[in-house]
């Protein structure tokens, strides 16, 4: 059985003392379920504070990381520099590094290489635009996004990557994809993942929505079979309605 994920990323919000008192109050919300895993990604420079406020109960991720152990690359962070800090996982590919900042998959690839090589579990971040799926290519951009960002990757690393269906559309626009949407896609990629790598490893991996994720769509999202987990952005920056997403039903 995959544990469940609910992730939060905080993207490029809140001051440190905003941080730590957010970490504190999620934490606080998430002692009471054992049965599910909760992360929060904050910006860097709120991690040490975050890790303070949070304790034990919260996994930590990066927003991003790079490939390298270190040296000479400006503006980037190295998978031990978010270890040292208590991150455990790294969000990589997000939508607005694709968009925004001109990520391509091959760069992709070499963050869930990098990451992995250096002991971070990659949340890889995969999604279609809404003139794709106008288009009706949905399914072949995911597959490309799938097979370019972890070529190379060994079976055995496989079995711990998490990925994150989100999209594009449905980020921070307040509109999600239906739950019969995001499950139809879901299957597709662990399909695609068990031709990747083998059935019972696309079987062990999890596979998180993300768009639009709010107290209000949350348990029927999570309650279809190949929805494993959520990415939440904006619903993650308050504490009521991340801890009612944390205790989807
Ligand atoms: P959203 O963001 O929940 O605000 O749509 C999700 C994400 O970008 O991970």
């Amino acid at each position: 059985m995959r544990r469940p994920l609910i992730a939060g990323n905080w993207k490029m919000h809140l001051t440190i003392p905003a941080a730590r008192a957010l970490a504190a109050a999620v934490a606080k919300a998430a002692e009471n379920v054992a049965d599910r895993d909760v992360l929060i990604a904050p910006p860097f420079t709120s991690l040490p504070a975050v890790r303070e406020a949070a304790g034990n109960r919260l996994l930590l991720a990066g927003q991003n990381v790079c490939w390298e152990e270190q040296g000479a690359f400006t503006g980037e962070i190295a998978p031990g520099m978010l270890k040292e800090l208590g991150c455990t996982m790294a969000i990589v590919g997000h939508s607005e590094r694709r968009q925004l900042f001109g990520e391509t998959n091959s760069l992709i690839n070499r963050r869930v290489a990098g990451a992995l090589k250096f002991g971070l579990i990659p949340i890889l971040c995969i999604g279609e635009t809404l003139a794709e799926r106008e288009a009706g290519t949905t399914f072949a951009v995911l597959e490309t996004q799938l097979k370019q960002g972890l070529a190379g990757i060994t079976l055995t690393a496989a079995a711990q990557l998490v990925v994150a269906y989100e999209p594009v559309w449905a980020i921070g626009t307040g509109r999600t994809a239906t739950a019969a949407q995001a499950q139809e896609v879901h299957a597709y990629l662990r399909q695609t993942l068990a031709a990747l790598f083998e059935k019972n490893i696309a079987g062990q991996m999890r596979i998180l929505y993300g768009g639009s994720v709010n107290p209000a769509n949350v348990d029927e999202l999570m309650r279809q079979a190949d929805v494993d987990g959520a990415l939440v952005g904006g619903a993650a920056l308050k504490v009521e309605s991340f801890e009612r997403i944390i205790h989807f039903q």
